[in-house]
């Protein structure tokens, strides 16, 4: 793990600065300016530079300049200049040169803010950028350069050492999302991940408790238990509970954990499957986002929630028309295997509630689901855009406000009454599947029956953002991203504050 720090006056061979657009009439880019946590520097030779250089100060791209003040000077683009650089804004541009600089041991990072959230924002950044996923390399692991051994913030606002803190538990637990979603299904599959997660949570005073797949199919998990049944690598189910002393309110949030979805029968086609090693985003950023709560001691009960099941083709899979039982007793028409996330999360939205409901001593603030669900999410939104779903417009609003505060982009997206009639099954109480057009809003109906309507609920559709397959930019790097993690965690520091 990246080592950070903060100093008012920098110290590395390396210093990290903003490079602005100034831009003229009409949008066109009439000058780059460099703009820094007031760092010194001599600016007549840099404007030469960056001219020969072609420098436009556009966002993700990084320059490296050497021999100014005898360093190593970095440009990163923040865009259009601006005297209050939105946090987001910094937070990126702090990734992308992080992950420029890997192999080098220590960069100063002097990036324009105006407050403590702002050097928040950068060193969240920074760290974000500096990840490597090198587990699986052999012979040429070589090849591939370390992160950035350490981060230096240059900042009046170091005296806040919490703000480092929150940072590096952060990171820290995106990385582990990353790991665990880099991992092949090879290496991950609902026993191992229970196993990692088991160990991750013993330095904290987390309860832990995994129930196996002949205790799923006497307890009455249909939906894991059918999922799983075609998979050699039995299901399992992941419940983590963090109940501080004192806490008045809880939260329950519960991760889609398909350690690899091939379709089942409706098999996928061949080309893009490997990308479904990431179908357990969701459970991954929920065991994450509780292990960062319970490391931040926030003063609110969370319990998280992974069915985890790997979606496999075999004589035992199941078949389209199968009709499965779910946990509290309402059936499903099982028409497509494909559709196989709602089928777990159904289950564990029933108990989660039973659970969250049960603690008379706080008060349950609602079920929060996440998910790589749909194809149809990455349609509607884009592969950086995720869903929000809900049963309670107040909750939603919270979730959103949070997600601004911590870059990662939600949109609410709604679960319009007619598009529900296409779930009806002629032989079960719901069909796994329903109106094509529209496949996101229809996943959200269905789980939306497993919700009763006066527990608060959110459903978070991640498909898309969870896993980069393109380009790395800002702090994203090409594979697992660990998007919703951050989010979580401010949603359950808000809760616990009001
Ligand atoms: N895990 C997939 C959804 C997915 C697609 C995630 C692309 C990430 C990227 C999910 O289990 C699935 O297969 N959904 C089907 C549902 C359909 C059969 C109604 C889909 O979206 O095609
Ligand atoms: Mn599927
Ligand atoms: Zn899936």
């Amino acid at each position: 793990m990246t080592k950070i720090s903060a100093s008012e006056s920098p110290t590395s061979d390396v210093i990290v600065i903003g490079l602005a657009k100034i831009e003229g009439k009409g949008g066109v880019t009439t000058a780059v300016r460099p703009v820094s946590s007031n760092f010194k520097l001599d600016e007549n030779l840099l404007m030469k530079t960056l001219a020969e250089l072609g420098a436009t100060g556009a966002k993700n791209e990084v320059l490296k300049i050497p021999g100014v003040n005898q360093k190593l000077l970095v440009v990163t683009g923040l865009g259009v200049h601006s005297d209050n650089y939105s946090h987001e804004t910094l937070r990126a541009a702090a990734g992308a040169a992080a992950r420029s600089l890997a192999g080098i041991k220590k960069a100063t990072f002097s990036l324009p803010h105006k407050d403590s959230i702002g050097f928040a924002a950068i060193a969240e950044g920074a760290l974000l950028g500096s990840y490597s996923f090198d587990k699986f390399r052999g012979k040429t692991k070589n090849d591939q350069k370390a992160p950035l051994t350490a981060i230096e913030i240059h900042t009046r606002f170091g005296r806040e050492k919490s703000i480092l803190r929150r940072a590096e538990i952060l990171a820290k637990n995106t990385h582990l999302v990353r790991d665990l979603i880099n991992t092949p299904p090879s290496h991950l599959t609902p026993i191992s991940f229970c196993e990692e997660i088991r160990s991750l949570a013993k330095q904290f005073s987390l309860k832990v408790e995994i129930t196996s797949d002949s205790q799923l199919r006497k307890l009455g998990y249909g939906g894991i238990i059918g999922v799983g049944q075609g998979s050699a690598n039995p299901p399992r189910l992941l419940h983590i509970s963090y109940q501080p002393k004192g806490a008045k309110k809880s939260l329950a949030f519960i991760g889609k954990g398909i350690t690899f979805d091939t379709g089942g029968l409706a098999l996928k086609p061949a080309q893009g499957m490997e990308a479904m090693k990431s179908d357990m985003s969701g459970a991954a950023a929920v065991c994450a986002a509780i292990l960062a709560i319970a490391e931040l001691k926030l003063p609110i009960r969370i319990d998280a929630w992974a069915p985890l099941a790997e979606n496999m083709v075999s004589d035992n899979a199941t078949r389209p028309s199968d009709v499965i039982k779910i946990y509290g007793g309402k059936t499903v028409e099982v028409l497509n295997p494909d559709a196989e996330g709602r089928l777990i999360l159904a289950d564990v939205l029933v108990r989660a509630a039973e659970v969250g409901h049960a603690d008379k001593k706080r008060k349950f603030e609602g079920l929060v689901d996440v998910a790589t669900l749909t194809g149809a999410q990455v349609v509607a939104l884009g592969t950086r855009t995720s869903a929000v779903m809900t049963n309670d417009d107040a909750f939603s609003k919270k979730f959103l406000a949070c997600a601004d505060s911590t870059g990662e982009l939600f949109w609410p997206m709604p679960l319009p009454e007619d598009l529900r009639a296409s779930l009806d099954s002629p032989v079960a109480d719901i069909a796994n599947i329903g109106e094509r057009m529209g496949g996101m809003l229809v996943a959200g109906l269905f789980l939306r029956d497993f919700v009763a309507p006066e527990t608060p609920w959110l459903h978070l559709d991640i498909a898309g953002p969870a896993y980069n397959e393109k380009h790395p930019h800002g702090y994203t790097p090409v594979g697992g991203t660990g998007v919703a993690l951050r989010t979580l965690v401010a949603l359950a520091e808000v809760t616990a504050r009001r």
